[in-house]
């Protein structure tokens, strides 16, 4: 039923079944193989994966890091459409205690770390891999090494760009300039741009960066930064003989000015980025890109594309009560930097408008510019660059909808519209709910749809509905609204992903309590196929099917497929069993390969 690569309106597997159990699960006539899970050397043979936790930092620094999240499928070489070799680039969350030997790190009374190399390992553990992957006659794949493979860690150099490249904003210990930092952390969503590069989210760097200011200025209060953070808490091993650029220091803001060498108090401010990468130029040094904002960054996906026009990028900022923004480029698309690299980052991504989405009860919205020109804006600000080191005070300002945690967000190929996932939110409270956001108590989240004015990625007016409401089938109906059923109840929409045919992909986290006490999942429906030339809109509920179910305790999060579609991609989080080693074993992050039995186009 192809089309001209567009799609028909119809799946072509059966929903499975949700269910409990330590395993993975794909529809009948699909295999799956596991690969790279967390400590997979990166030249495929050594340092060797201790399953103990025994591993050094420099070990870590040179194997698969830790909790994988967003990920995207690089085809080899750049610009090609090969399927069977190319490169994968993949986002590692966070961290936790299987790094380390034992019960644990190090700790003190406080509960802060005590040993430097187990805090360096935690830091490399942290990060971005980019691995080279080859699909065999027989299909299954491994990994190759012909010099791509790399590891991005939260002590990699990392240069800044764009408007507040340079600013005092950003002058830390580290590169008085402020043209420079150190280290990503917290890479959750994945984004990426259409002339060949990813883009890296920094979503809850506040975990990790500490202040013991008292009271914390809204500067750092409003993006959560606190005393202790998530407890990770790397500066207190700060000073070690052993430190170097202050690997340690920086995750202390506290401002210290009586020792400069260890006064990062704008160190918050070289996070909360996106930072561009390519994965096809393995000396090249990663860029954060200030233009498009600074927030708790989600998903980063371009809109539709056109030649000649300017190209948006949606971007979540995932809290509670937080918000969804829009970047748009002043350089308009020019095809001739389809395999651009860094420099086309320069063009498209240092040089734009930032904007921030108003929602009305009317089924319309509004992209409202946040730029210093605007009154609210220029009396609490000084400049742009102070605009976008702090969107969120500044889209606080101009009162933009608080949204259900915003997380990753995705635009149809066949209409333009752009899907968004809100997780849940179950602190929006009876009386609290806004028309995009109209469940109180929301455990299991929503997906919403905007198009764009016109279509146009420079818009600033949008219409929007509710595609779906998360549920578990039982509920009643005043929460169950789309009326889910065993079959594709599903809660905490998190991963969302069209591919090109226009298979829209969802992926859950932690989902909230389902009839089927299922694990994390994902499913996929076609919300808007064509047949011939007519767009079909199926009845989105019965079409909506579940595709893979992920083993106990896990994550799903992260999709790609290669271009003819025939794999397919999925990373697996935070296992709670014995995933994917057994009984007996740590669990660990891993990457799930799925493909077809008879070697069809997965899904269709
Ligand atoms: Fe890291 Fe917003 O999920
Ligand atoms: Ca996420
Ligand atoms: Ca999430
Ligand atoms: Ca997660």
């Amino acid at each position: 039923s192809d089309n001209g690569g567009r799609t028909a309106a119809k799946l072509t597997f059966d929903s499975i079944a949700g269910g409990p159990e330590d395993l993975v699960r794909v529809p009948p006539g699909y295999n799956m193989q596991v690969m790279l899970p967390w400590g997979t050397p990166l030249n495929g043979v050594a340092p060797t994966f201790n399953g103990d936790g025994t591993n050094t930092a420099a070990e870590q620094e040179v194997q698969i890091g830790s909790n994988h999240d967003g990920m995207k499928f690089y085809p080899l070489p750049a610009g090609s459409n090969t399927s069977d070799h190319g490169l994968l680039v993949i986002n590692h969350e966070y961290s936790n205690s299987t790094l380390f030997a034992g019960d644990g790190r190090s700790e003190d009374a406080d509960g802060k770390p005590t040993d430097p190399d187990e805090v360096r390992k935690d830091i490399y553990a942290h990060g971005v891999s980019v691995v080279e992957m080859v699909r065999g006659m027989n299909g299954e794949w491994s990994m190759a090494n012909t010099g791509f493979n790399r590891r991005i860690t939260a002590a990699t150099p990392i240069d800044l760009a764009g408007p507040v490249a340079g600013t005092d904003l950003v002058v830390t210990a580290y590169d008085a300039t402020g043209m420079s930092t150190r280290g990503t952390v917290n890479n959750c969503g994945r984004g990426f741009t259409p002339w060949g590069t990813y883009l890296a989210t920094e979503e809850n760097f506040q975990g990790y960066q500490t202040t013991q200011e008292d009271p914390v200025p809204e500067e750092k209060s409003r993006y959560g930064l606190s005393a202790t953070g998530f407890g990770y808490q790397w500066a207190a091993v700060a000073g070690d003989p052993s430190e170097q650029n202050g690997e340690f220091a920086r995750w202390d803001t506290t401002p210290n000015a009586a020792t400069a060498a260890l006064d990062y108090r704008n160190a918050a401010n070289t996070f909360g980025w996106l930072v561009e990468i390519d994965p096809y130029d393995p000396t090249s040094r990663p860029v954060k890109r200030t233009g498009m904002g600074r927030i708790l960054h989600e998903g980063a996906e371009p809109g539709r594309v056109f030649e000649g026009r300017p190209i948006a990028w949606y971007m979540s900022d995932d809290n509670r009560f937080d918000y969804f923004y829009k970047y748009v480029s002043n350089a308009n698309w020019d095809p001739a930097d389809a395999n651009g690299g860094l420099q086309a980052g320069s063009k498209y991504l240092d040089n734009g408008r930032l904007y921030v989405a108003k929602f009305a009860e009317d089924g319309t919205g509004e992209w409202v510019e946040l730029d210093i020109s605007v009154p609210a804006l220029a009396a609490r600000f000084t400049s742009q660059a102070e605009v976008l080191t702090y969107a969120r005070i500044a889209a606080d300002l101009v009162g933009a909808t608080p949204m259900d945690r915003p997380e990753w967000s995705t635009t149809d190929p066949n209409t333009g519209e752009i899907y968004l996932t809100l997780t849940n939110n179950t602190r929006r409270s009876e009386g609290d709910e806004n028309p995009a956001n109209p469940r109180a108590n929301n455990s299991h989240g929503h997906i919403i749809r905007l198009a764009e004015a016109n279509d146009d990625p420079a818009a600033t007016s949008f219409t929007w509905d509710i595609f779906v409401f998360g549920s578990n089938a039982s509920a009643d109906p005043s929460f169950n609204i789309s009326g889910l059923t065993l079959d594709n109840e599903f809660g905490s929409p998190d991963g969302l992903w069209f591919d090109a045919r226009g298979v829209l992909w969802i992926q859950t986290d932690n989902g909230a309590p389902l009839d089927s006490d299922s694990n994390d999942q994902m499913l996929a429906v076609i919300p808007a196929g064509l047949e011939g030339d007519r767009l079909i809109r199926p009845e989105t509920q019965a079409q909506l099917k579940r595709f893979f179910v992920g083993p106990a305790g896990c994550e799903v999060t992260g999709v790609d497929m290669t271009p003819d579609y025939r794999t397919m991609f999925v990373n697996i989080q935070h296992p709670g069993g014995s995933f994917p080693d057994g009984p007996g074993n740590r669990p660990r992050s891993a990457t799930v390969i799925i493909s077809r039995e008879d070697g069809g186009e997965i899904a269709l």
